[in-house]
């Protein structure tokens, strides 16, 4: 009897157990993801995937629209593949306007809108895309998406979710803006970041960095915005609600940035910082046995020299690529160049040519002696994890003002490549190699990068999930967003204020006046009497 009542209370206590971790399953915050991230640019994506792969590890399901999408297949991750936008780029020479800066003047602000409209369109016009977008029975619980100049943010009103923001490093004023962060045209001039000036600014600095600051706001008020817009209405319909609008609502803003880097900035607790390297492997893949070999066999040391995925040293004009070849002759090292053509003419025997590069794996051979490189984020950070010091040849974008920073820190040495001369190369490379200095400070970088509370990756995991959760994060909305410029700004108030004391002191004035004149008169009487 006493068996059967054991048997029985265990046999319901299993049942419950059973029925609980169904239950939880089903309440459990596994969420439907949508992450779109169609800048076409193969360090926009990378900086991302860990965080998709730990999402889909933790079971939920992701739909990401990406340019560059994974070659293996992840369980609970579908790809939309955008690819089509590099056509677009092709098609408009982008790639050679950015390897030759002096291609690029004030008419490439017009020529990259047009390749910014064009490349969106035909994106949003993908098969797959239009089958996600007008999908009725499609339901998803939040959208993860990069933040500038993205059209799809649209997508958050047609399925009714919160927003993510992310950027794979730090992005404009415009979005701090509207999260409410700090933004001063000075302390965070864009055109500092774009000629690679160091704060403190001069005198003439500001003022052409405050000019250049109304100049940019004003390029994305009448120009960006209006034709996202247009893009927006074209694809989601006429009712939709404007960009600048759409923005606003973003929940969180997840950046690619590192205070042992990056300047500090007052941001809102919806800001998350969480760069440092995040984007590396932790476990080593193996080299291609030709690249292996090349390392392998360099005791004195090698040379890495890459301009990343966007800048095509194939494309750079004629005298540079003659310049970098005859001091890569002269060097006493090996040298291994990402180049993107079959043939090199005039190839040193030093040096190795290679179409594509595993440059995380490669910067971790102990050979690597210095990195000479564009100075795109994803490139300075693997450096610096693997304590390789930079010789920086900045082409566009944020390239320039990484490139100010690293010499800023003392990691490595900037040069100018329109100024650049062979002796002028050569010292600069041996100097980095040469002098510790420039290792030591790469050091120091890695170690305060590993030195936080908890990782890049798991900071933006756990707030991916408490925004599913919560589904949102209104809770840590910046009130000054919601803030007219009058109110801010206290006008208002000022002119209110202002007014009173215009009007006390006009009485004060014209009392004092009329007293003035009483007595003046009274004196005068006096006078006449006597
Ligand atoms: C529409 O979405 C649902 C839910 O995700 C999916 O099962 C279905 O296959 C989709 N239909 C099309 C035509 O893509």
């Amino acid at each position: 009897m006493k068996l059967l009542k054991l048997t029985s209370m265990l046999c319901f206590r299993t049942l419950t157990i059973v029925l609980l971790t169904a239950t939880l399953a089903e309440n459990s915050d596994e969420a439907r993801i949508l992450a779109s991230v169609p800048t076409c640019s193969y360090s926009h994506q990378i900086v991302f995937r860990p965080l998709w792969k730990a999402l889909a590890r933790n079971g939920h399901e992701i739909v990401l629209l990406t340019a560059d999408p994974m070659e293996e297949e992840v369980e609970n991750i579908r790809q939309i593949d955008l690819s089509v936008g590099y056509d677009v780029m092709e098609r408009h020479g982008y790639n050679k306007i950015i390897s030759n800066s002096d291609e690029m003047d004030l008419s490439f602000f017009t020529k990259m809108s047009t390749i910014i409209h064009d490349i969106s369109m035909e994106q949003l016009l993908l098969p797959d895309m239009q089958r996600l977008i007008h999908n009725k029975s499609e339901k998803f619980d939040l959208l993860m998406l990069e933040i500038a100049f993205n059209p799809h943010i649209a997508l958050a009103e047609k399925f009714g979710i919160p927003i993510i923001g992310l950027y794979s490093m730090d992005v404009l004023n415009y979005i701090h803006n509207n999260m409410g962060n700090d933004v001063h045209p000075v302390l965070h001039a864009e055109l500092a970041n774009f000629a690679g000036w160091t704060q403190p600014l001069s005198f003439t600095q500001r003022i052409f960095a405050v000019l250049f600051n109304i100049l940019m706001n004003s390029y994305g008020e009448f120009f960006v915005n209006p034709m996202m817009n247009k893009i927006i209405q074209e694809v989601f319909g006429k009712n939709s609600r404007p960009i600048e609008e759409l923005i606003k609502e973003t929940d969180m803003l997840f950046l690619n940035v590192n205070p042992a880097l990056h300047p500090i900035r007052a941001v809102t607790p919806n800001t998350i910082m969480f760069g440092g390297g995040t984007h590396l492997d932790t476990v080593a893949k193996p080299l291609p046995e030709g690249i292996k070999k090349f390392l392998d066999s360099a005791p004195d040391g090698v040379i890495y020299f890459s301009l990343g995925s966007n800048v095509k040293s194939a494309l750079i004009r004629d005298e540079l690529r003659q310049l970098f070849l005859e001091t890569f002759e002269e060097l006493p090292y090996k040298v291994l160049w990402k180049f993107e053509n079959k043939e090199l003419p005039n190839k040193p025997d030093n040096v190795m040519i290679q179409k594509w590069v595993p440059q995380g794996d490669v910067l971790r051979h102990p050979n690597i002696k210095v990195f000479i490189t564009q100075c795109g984020l994803q490139s300075m950070e693997e450096a610096i994890m693997n304590h390789i010091p930079l010789v920086g040849v900045p082409f566009f974008a944020d390239q320039p003002s990484n490139a100010a920073m690293m010499a800023n820190k003392g990691f490595g040495i900037h040069l100018d490549h329109s100024k650049l001369t062979k002796e002028l190369f050569k010292e600069t490379i041996l100097e980095v190699i040469n002098n510790r200095k420039y290792k030591d400070k790469a050091i120091e970088i890695a170690d305060l990068f590993r030195d936080v509370e908890m990782t890049g990756l798991e900071k933006v995991v756990w707030w991916t999930e408490y925004v599913i959760r919560n589904k949102g994060a209104k809770l840590f909305r910046n009130p000054i967003i919601d803030l007219p410029f009058y109110q801010y700004y206290l006008l208002d108030v000022i002119g209110f204020v202002g007014l009173i004391c215009f009007i006390v002191s006009f009485g004060v004035i014209k009392i004092s006046l009329f007293l003035f004149r009483q007595a003046k008169q009274l004196i005068s009487k006096k006078t006449k009497k006597d």
